[in-house]
């Protein structure tokens, strides 16, 4: 229990980096949190224009989970969901921006991979077909999200199963603004600038 919330803690510690954030101010474009739906996420920085700076985005909040994962692992097996579930909770609460953080799924996915990437896969198709038939990056990773630990329950460990239904709740919860904008039809689609 002891190595888990220290697992716990280091993967906060590495979700918590804000490389949406990061990035875009590097670039010299401001604050991405000034911008179209205020997220740090991948979605909201492709909203600047910059396609580049949004798969770099993707790929490095998707890394930090991944990373927290095979890290803690080296460690003891079961630590690989302590150290996951911790870069999830650090990339939607960091610290260093007062708790206010994105909405994880980049994070969730990358998390995903280093735990079971078999589903990762089912993730990222899931994710690909709806955005590419509704064009709203929003619906797709609620989608992934509900598939993910239907998934998990048929093939993988309680823990596993439960520690995604949980992240997928939340994920949810993070999300509840865009699902009060899917249902008005007001949700932006995916390339359109904000
Ligand atoms: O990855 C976050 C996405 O699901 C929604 O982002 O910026 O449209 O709220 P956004």
């Amino acid at each position: 229990m002891t190595f888990g919330i220290a697992a716990l803690i280091f993967g906060y510690l590495l979700g918590s980096i804000p490389f949406g954030l990061l990035m875009t101010r590097a670039a010299g474009l401001g604050d991405v949190r000034k911008i179209g739906s205020g997220n740090i996420g991948a979605t909201n920085v492709l909203r600047t224009g910059n396609k580049k700076l949004a798969a770099i985005t993707l790929v490095l909040d998707a890394l930090k989970g991944t990373a927290a994962v095979v890290l803690a692992r080296l460690y003891g097996p079961e630590l690989g969901l302590w150290a996951g579930f911790g870069a999830f909770l650090g990339h939607l609460f960091p610290v260093w921006l007062g708790f206010k953080g994105g909405k994880g799924v980049a994070t969730y996915l990358g998390v995903l991979i280093g735990l079971m990437w078999q589903v990762a896969l089912i993730f990222a198709v899931v994710w690909l077909l709806v955005a590419l038939v509704f064009r709203y990056s929003s619906l797709a990773a609620l989608a992934a999200a509900i598939i993910v630990p239907v998934a998990l329950w048929v093939q993988a460990p309680i823990q596993l199963a439960g520690l995604f239904a949980t992240m997928s709740l939340i994920l949810f919860i993070k999300h509840r603004a865009n699902i009060a904008r899917l249902l008005a039809g007001a949700e932006s689609r995916i390339g359109a600038k904000g």
